[in-house]
């Protein structure tokens, strides 16, 4: 989709559709008049008031042969001045699809009803572009000829961002882009996500990351199985031994023009697919398990964004790659494993196998760059959907600021985060007995806590958040700019991040909740 900005209303840029975004009990007197009337009487009805949420397409009537847009689509924004840019986003995201299945393959937007209150032009057009561009987005690669035919005459392909008086053309231009960027770096990583697991077993998906990243203009390694065993990643090698495809980790670097700071490094967990092992899952819901690589998708999705948003930091993105299957030469329980920390690992369950996999990326990344900080994304645990539901990303972190900034950026950008505990008592229930750790906890509660105190021993020394996205890196339903499949969670929340970089404090003493 192409998008450009545009001054004046939006009524006169030629599109097929025109999406009006608008608050409840706003005042839109001319607005109501433009739509002869319309507005005044779909909310005497109470079919639209401009209540959050709501959206409501309306045949535009042609005038005399002047072309306009033949739908307008009105988005609610809920309470006048109240809107945030997570407001806009899904108002966008949903008015975008619904001019789609109108028909519409061009649309311009109004912002002048969702400029105001704390939304100033920038923010505004940002959020719009994201939420179109997000909510419009769809998988086609799978269907076959003749559906794809079909999608490609359903395709959006050109969006006008529009403000009246008051709102600067540059400031929407500024917001356009960002929020362009964001939503492109969010589709790479729905893309890797809604690829089935027979086509991308580690060895496909590594090679597909080198694509996008020649693409992207970033900088990609790929180690192989020989190198891993070199390396001595004994964690991550005895999860892939039960399949036969082998291992591979993928390390994106993007380093700006001037400067050499450390860099920030972002570690993904990518399971391509998760049986669970010889400790095998049950088969319902065994197909959700292609969504395993989740973390690692968006490590790519978020390096693309900063490749283009070019910040000031360096970054490295990390990824480890392995598929969790049973077979002849599988991890067996009770095996014992060494990372490449030298850790000892006892392996009581080969389903927990996403923590085995980062152990050995964070200790990879944490002595290979020497990075500001680390963050890792993995849909690690049931237990932490249980905790938060499916909306909510787990976040567990050694490090004050870093837990406020991305908490803050969260909240900004719609990938929510909840605080949770790294008390040492989560870390003292995975000692082992044999071996110095064991994979799982033996009691049956705070099973995310359990996980992310796991990882925690091999980040030890360097500042780390872990982001556990079990729950919102898939959806089933459609929701406003998350259609269902996988969502690119953390893709905007880690490049707004690097964006907006700045060195941290030292942490004084024990960061709060660890
Ligand atoms: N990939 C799963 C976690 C998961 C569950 C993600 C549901 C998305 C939806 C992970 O590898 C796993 O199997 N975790 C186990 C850990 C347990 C064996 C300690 C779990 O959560 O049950
Ligand atoms: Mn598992
Ligand atoms: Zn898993």
């Amino acid at each position: 989709m192409r998008f450009s900005v545009a001054s004046g209303d939006g009524w006169s840029q030629g599109t097929d559709a025109i999406i009006l975004p608008i608050a409840e009990k706003a005042k839109n007197d001319r607005l109501d008049k433009a739509l002869g009337g319309a507005l005044s009487a779909l909310a005497r009805r109470g079919v639209f008031e401009g209540k959050a949420g709501q959206v409501h397409a309306l045949r535009i009537p042609s005038r005399g042969g002047r072309r306009g847009p033949e739908v307008a689509v009105l988005a609610g924004l809920g309470k006048a001045g109240e809107a945030t840019q997570e407001t806009v986003r899904r108002a966008l995201g949903s008015a975008g699809r619904r001019a789609r299945s109108e028909g519409a393959r061009s649309v311009a937007v109004s912002l002048d009803g969702a400029v105001g209150g704390s939304l100033g032009a920038e923010e505004a057009a940002r959020a719009a572009a994201e939420g179109l561009a997000l909510g419009l987005y769809r998988m086609e690669r799978f269907k076959g000829a003749k559906s794809r035919e079909k999608l490609a005459k359903e395709r959006m392909e050109r969006a006008v961002l529009c403000g009246g008086r008051g709102i600067s053309r540059s400031a929407m231009s500024r917001g356009m882009r960002l929020g362009q960027i964001l939503a492109e770096g969010t589709a790479v990583a729905r893309d890797l996500v809604n690829t089935p697991s027979n086509e991308k077993r580690p060895p496909d998906l590594a090679a597909e990351v080198r694509r996008i990243a020649r693409k992207a203009g970033l900088r990609c390694t790929v180690l192989d199985g020989r190198q891993l065993a070199r390396l001595k990643m004994g964690a991550l090698l005895a999860v892939a031994r039960g399949s036969s495809a082998p291992a591979r980790v993928f390390v994106l670097e993007y380093r700006p023009g001037r400067g050499s700071s450390r860099p920030i490094a972002f570690v993904g967990k990518g399971v391509t697919f998760d049986t669970g092992g010889i400790s095998i899952k049950p088969s319902s819901g065994l197909e959700l398990m292609t969504t395993d690589m989740s973390g690692a998708a968006a490590v790519v999705g978020a390096m693309v964004a900063v490749a283009r948003l070019r910040p000031r930091v360096p970054v490295v993105g990390v990824g480890a790659l392995a598929e969790n299957m049973l077979g002849a030469d599988a991890t067996r329980p009770g095996d014992i494993v060494r990372a490449m920390s030298g850790t000892t690992v006892e392996i009581h369950n080969t389903d927990a196998e996403g923590r085995l996999v980062l152990a050995d990326a964070l200790h990879y990344t944490k002595t290979r760059f020497k990075p500001q900080c680390m963050i890792d994304l993995a849909t690690l645990t049931g237990a932490c959907v249980v905790a938060l539901g499916e909306k909510l990303t787990g976040l567990y972190a050694t490090h004050d600021e870093m837990r406020e900034r991305m908490m803050r950026l969260g909240e900004e950008t719609g990938d929510r985060l909840w605080h949770m505990p790294l008390y040492p008592e989560f870390g003292d229930m995975m000692k082992g007995k044999l071996a110095d750790l064991c994979n799982i906890s033996g009691g049956r509660y705070g099973g995310a806590n359990t996980a992310a105190a796991f990882l925690q021993h091999f980040a030890e020394g360097t500042p780390w958040a872990h982001l556990d996205i079990a729950g919102p890196a898939h959806t089933s339903k459609d929701e406003p700019y998350r259609p269902a499949g996988g969502t690119g969670v953390g893709v905007r929340l880690l490049a707004e991040l690097a964006r907006t970089w700045t060195s941290l404090p030292k942490q004084k003493g024990k960061a709060f909740g660890t």
